[in-house]
């Protein structure tokens, strides 16, 4: 134990030499919630920091009968999508339950909560009956020809739902792992609320089991946009584990068990976590069971679940999985998936390599790689290289967080941000007015949309910070969501790290690990 805790502050004093400190992880912990306060839709609350943004989307669900305001934007436009929205909450929730001391430490707990319930609250909304969930608001189509402020929308605020006839087992189990990871976060601070979540995630859960389907193939109008091509049984799974972190309940993890091979959740090995597909963050959650004694009968599956997460972490690591595969890296050293927002996936795995990290070192055990063993410093090395990467060192030398540092994008792709705020010039600025004056110029974007990350750079680290290379310049929620809890781990090591330094008997600091 002694050697161990020894051998841990060795390497974070490695990891946090002088030249890496140059990164301020208080800082872009602080910007990336903000980013979430520059997506709300609805009327905004008087603590609003965001200023440059206003009310929108006040009608939403009226046509059909139904109040739908609130919510986030997923993106550079104006859609509530459903899906992604649920898995940005999700995410936001697993990392303030991983890092919630450490967010408190920042001065940053009641903005991680009011991020989290400002999606909760919407999701509550949605969620009208039982067996109805309402999916999104507003459709691509008519949304990306028009290039206007959130606060002038004319649009079409169409709702669309999920129910018996038309089911969604993708969505409604997202939102189900939302809403249950949401119930843990508020259980101290408001078990009402955590109470009703946590109904809501059950009835949900149990609405995407029994009417399967997807829910693509029941609205067309997502397509394309959402598409979900990994299908929902990933999300039922997803759901079901979620359901019984927060419940406690045998039958959840029954479900997890039993249907491990039929859904794909022992069989599937992938290299992508994301919106679209979660087996990664089931497989690592099931390997984490793993050292419980209560989970002992389940040992078998559990371990070829976990066989599967140390596939994607292995070939991540480029450490080599069982089919000696890796990711690319670009020769700036970036996980490469794919040429469109890349930086989706870079952000989720060192979401994901943050907490296998702490996971093998509070059970003292080491990866296994084909390349060999992989210890736990090893893990967190590398989430803080691609963590790093994000906030300047690369070879652009750009942040692609925006407002991180001096060298960001500063052309990205969001309407709002790209013409004059709403609070300064309340003069109408129609649909096809935004694209004539505003999309198409030279001039940075006259709105900060501080936190947000952008799409990212290509294979060759390569990046052009131009409003039409929307590959590049888009920020998602998603992409940020994941970045919050693993921030706030970086800046409470490295602060550690400093404490510790000249100090090397700290029993106290220690024992806070
Ligand atoms: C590994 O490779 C084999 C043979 O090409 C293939 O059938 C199998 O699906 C691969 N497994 C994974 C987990 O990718
Ligand atoms: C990035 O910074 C390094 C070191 O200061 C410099 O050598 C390099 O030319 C810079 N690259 C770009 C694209 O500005």
């Amino acid at each position: 134990m002694e050697n161990r805790i020894a051998l841990f502050f060795f390497t974070l004093l490695t990891f946090f030499t002088p030249k890496s400190l140059a990164f301020d992880y208080a800082d872009a912990l602080t910007k990336s919630l903000l980013y979430f306060e520059s997506q709300r839709s609805g009327r905004l609350p008087y603590n609003q920091r965001i200023s440059w943004r206003d009310h929108s989307g006040l009608t939403d669900g009226l046509e059909q009968g139904v109040d739908l305001v609130g919510g986030y934007y997923d993106a550079g436009d104006h859609v509530k999508f459903g899906l992604p929205m649920a898995f940005t909450v999700t995410m936001l929730s697993w990392g303030v339950l991983e890092s919630r001391q450490q967010i408190a430490a920042a001065g940053e707990l009641e903005h991680a909560l009011e991020a989290i319930k400002w999606g909760t609250d919407y999701f509550i909304k949605a969620h009208t009956s039982p067996n109805v969930l309402w999916a999104e608001v507003g459709d691509g189509d008519t949304d990306h020809y028009c290039w206007q402020r959130p606060e002038d929308m004319t649009t079409s605020r169409r709702a669309y739902r999920i129910d018996e006839n038309n089911p969604g087992s993708d969505l409604a189990g997202e939102t189900a792992a939302a809403m249950a990871a949401a119930s843990m976060v508020f259980k101290s601070t408001n078990r009402h609320y955590s109470h009703l979540l946590l109904h809501h995630a059950q009835q949900l859960f149990e609405f995407g089991d029994k009417y399967r389907g997807k829910y693509d193939s029941s609205l067309g109008v997502v397509k394309g946009y959402y598409t979900s091509v990994s299908g929902f049984m990933d999300e039922l799974l997803w759901g079901a584990m979620w359901l019984y972190r927060a419940t406690d309940n045998e039958k959840y993890l029954k479900y997890v068990i039993e249907n491990a091979h039929g859904f794909g959740g022992i069989g599937w090995a992938i290299t992508e976590f994301s919106w679209d597909v979660k087996y990664a963050g089931i497989q690592i959650m099931a390997s984490k069971l793993l050292g419980e004694a209560k989970h002992k009968q389940h040992s078998q599956t559990l371990l070829q679940y976990r066989s599967k997460a140390e596939f994607y972490l292995c070939s991540i690591l480029n450490k080599h999985n069982s089919n000696n595969t890796n990711v690319v890296h670009t020769p700036g050293g970036l996980i490469y998936i794919r040429e469109w927002n890349n930086m989706q996936h870079v952000s989720t795995a060192a979401f994901l390599l943050t907490f296998y990290s702490d996971f093998l070192r509070e059970s003292n055990q080491n990866l296994n790689c084909r390349e060999g063993t992989v210890r736990h410093e090893e893990l967190l090395r590398f989430a803080k290289s691609q963590v790093d990467y994000i906030l300047g060192s690369n070879p652009m030398n750009m942040s692609y967080m925006v407002g991180y540092g001096s060298n960001y994008p500063k052309r990205v792709h969001h309407r709002g941000a790209s013409i004059v705020s709403y609070r300064e010039n309340k003069g109408f600025i129609g649909c096809t007015q935004g694209y004539d004056n505003w999309y198409g110029r030279q001039d940075p974007n006259p709105n900060l949309l501080v936190g947000a990350l952008v799409g990212g750079p290509d294979f060759e680290d390569k990046f052009v910070d131009s409003r039409e290379n929307f590959m590049q310049t888009e920020a998602c929620t998603y992409n940020t969501a994941p970045l919050v809890g693993v921030f706030a781990k970086l800046l409470a090591l490295e602060e550690q790290s400093q404490s510790h330094d000249g100090d090397d008997d700290d029993q106290q600091l220690v024992a806070s690990f």
